[in-house]
């Protein structure tokens, strides 16, 4: 049986007092051990936030790490550090990472290798672009990413692995695919995952991200192939966020 996640991805600007009123209004609010909450907070909350779930059965993730496993790269962090805060998820290949960073789907499988070594589970993001849909590419796009992100991977890693489907076009815009769009991917990425895991495909969680709110959760769980949610833009007010969870 595949875990029902949901994961709040929250925005770099949250100061230190709203950040842990946003931990404990969760922690307080939260009233299902079916879900799988997922923190990910910005690098400084890491500390706070796992001391403050350490009692409940959130867990916390980190936005970022990097490929290496040690060296002088000043302003990143390592998986091992994460792992030593506490750390038991860390999100790879988020669009703005690919947008704004550079990062590509080589350099996310070295991250994706780094976390497993350090026995962090990767949340893998994958998703095509406005134009890349309109040219009726997405398919292909992700089938790609998906494929060399993953690539070389041993089979008990890639069932570590949570899989986030994020249509660029969907994240912070407002604008959600469809249940029925984000159903067929979901069932896509899963046939995908299926050429190497056959039967085992089934208990992967695949998630949706993309402008999710507590209007549209229950209608995009409610398909198939769709374990859950990464949520932005609505995971940075507890009762938006919880409400998301609830909708299960
Ligand atoms: P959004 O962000 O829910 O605001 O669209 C998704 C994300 O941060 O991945």
């Amino acid at each position: 049986m595949r875990e029902k996640i949901v994961a709040g991805n929250w925005k770099m600007n949250l100061t230190k007092n709203e950040g842990l009123l946003l931990v404990d209004g969760v922690v307080n609010g939260l009233n299902t051990a079916d879900v799988k909450v997922i923190l990910a907070p910005p690098f400084p909350f890491i500390s706070d936030t796992v001391s403050k779930v350490e009692k409940t059965t959130i867990t916390v993730a980190a936005q970022n790490c990097h490929q290496s496993e040690s060296g002088a790269f000043t302003g990143e962090v390592s998986a091992a550090t994460l792992q030593s805060f506490g750390c038991d998820y860390c999100i790879v290949g988020h669009s703005e990472r690919r947008q704004y960073f550079g990062e590509d789907d080589t350099l996310v499988n070295e991250k994706i290798e780094q976390l497993l070594a350090n026995n962090i589970k990767p949340i893998y993001c994958c998703g095509e672009s406005l134009e890349q849909r309109q040219a009726e590419e997405h398919f292909e796009v992700v089938g790609k990413q998906i494929q060399s992100a993953l690539s070389g991977l041993k089979r008990e890693d890639l069932l570590k692995i949570v899989v986030a489907y994020e249509p660029v076009w969907a994240i912070g815009t407002g604008e959600t695919a469809t249940p029925k769009q984000a159903q067929e991917m979901h069932g896509f990425i899963r046939e995908k995952l299926s050429q190497v895991l056959r039967d085992e495909a089934e208990n992967v969680s695949i998630l949706y991200g993309g402008s999710v709110k507590p209007d549209n959760a229950k209608e995009l769980f409610s398909q198939k192939d769709i374990d859950g949610g990464l949520i932005g833009g609505a995971s940075l007010n507890s009762t938006d966020f919880l409400a998301i969870i609830h909708s299960f």
